[in-house]
């Protein structure tokens, strides 16, 4: 890997087949930043128990997560691609956050809010979803976090905890570290144009909503998700096909098809429905041969599992120590 580069961190639940809001909020992020950034990307499939409590479907979401990034791009030897799991540390470095954080703190964070308002008792790793994730970030010193908006809130607890952690303990008495601090603070890396992808309702596309566009869809269930994109009778133009349509096609060129088709929604809907059939085939068809060799995607897993977990020797020596639980 590159030294020298700043270090880029990030990760996907590996929950549901990825949709198109993952691909433009996320991972086409992660292809073009690769080239800048010494990148770790995971598959948070700790994160995932919260959801899928079934070995078997987990493990199939993990392999389909990896051929997924691999069919877009993700290149394994620019970038390293791992599952969480294969870092266990991260689980030991949140139960020391842990110590630090105080409930009400996060009981302020989207996702266990979300779990509450809607009358759900939330499991104790829902509420605390943010700090295993600040320790996924702040283990591997990650520079930049880019993520959808949806997840910014939890990049700004991940600097926060970092920043709670330095304070407490850093710079203690004679310890190996004193003077330094342990932690760097992240920042959240948004594109904003695509800062929320929307789904065929309107809302932002989401597996939770039932409102998405697979990523590697077929052109059938890509021609029926758009015909049934909820449209409102605005001003000729409808919204909510334009967000999505803008993602595949320039907005210059969009200009005069949408100028030309005003009102016509059953037309713009079926060009939107071509250009996301041209852009996903090419990506259904690699992913389709990766498939073919699951040894080769598991040992790419394995390598880099390996790769970010040899990192993390160091940080977690360091942050023992600081806490008082390395004797020796
Ligand atoms: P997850 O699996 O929900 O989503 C993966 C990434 O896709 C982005 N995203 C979207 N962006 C724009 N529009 C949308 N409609 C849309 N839907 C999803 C998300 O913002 C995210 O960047 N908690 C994380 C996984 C995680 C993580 C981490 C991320 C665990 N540890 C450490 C970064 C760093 C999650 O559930 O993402």
């Amino acid at each position: 890997m590159d030294k020298g580069k700043k270090i880029l961190v990030s990760g996907v639940k590996p929950t549901a087949r990825q949709h198109i809001g993952n691909y433009f909020g996320a991972l086409r992020q992660f292809m073009e930043l690769s080239e800048q950034y010494e990148s770790y990307i995971f598959i948070a499939d700790y994160h995932a128990l919260n959801f899928v409590q079934n070995a078997k479907e987990l493990e199939q979401n993990v392999v389909d997560i990896a051929l997924d990034y691999l069919a877009v791009g993700l290149d394994p030897k620019k970038v390293t691609l791992f599952k969480q799991s294969d870092v266990p540390e991260v689980t030991e470095l949140c139960w020391i956050f842990d110590t630090i954080t105080t409930m009400p703190y996060l009981a302020r964070a989207h996702a266990y809010k979300d779990a509450s308002t809607k009358g759900k008792e939330a499991s104790v790793g829902t509420f605390n979803y943010p700090m295993l994730m600040a320790a996924d970030i702040l283990i591997q010193d990650a520079d930049v976090v880019p993520v959808g908006q949806d997840q910014k809130q939890h990049v700004e607890y991940a600097r926060d905890t970092a920043e709670k952690f330095n304070r407490i303990f850093s710079a203690k008495g004679g310890s190996a570290f004193s003077g330094g601090e342990i932690f760097k603070l992240p920042e959240p890396m948004i594109l904003t144009e695509v800062a929320v992808v929307p789904g065929i309702d309107g809302r932002k596309m989401s597996k939770s909503y039932g409102n998405t566009i697979e990523l590697f869809a077929s052109d059938e269930e890509i021609k029926n998700k758009v015909m049934s994109i909820v449209t409102d009778s605005g001003e000729g133009i409808p919204k909510n096909v334009y967000a999505l349509h803008k993602l595949v096609r320039s907005e210059s060129e969009l200009k005069s098809l949408y100028e030309n088709k005003k009102g016509k929604y059953q037309e713009l809907k079926e060009a939107l429905a071509d250009d996301l059939m041209n852009f996903i085939r090419p990506l259904r068809e690699k992913r389709e041969k990766l498939a073919q060799n699951k040894e080769a995607v598991l040992e790419i897993l394995k390598s880099g599992g390996a790769r970010a977990r040899s990192r993390t020797a160091s940080k977690m020596s360091a942050v023992r120590h600081a806490v008082g639980v390395e004797l020796y």
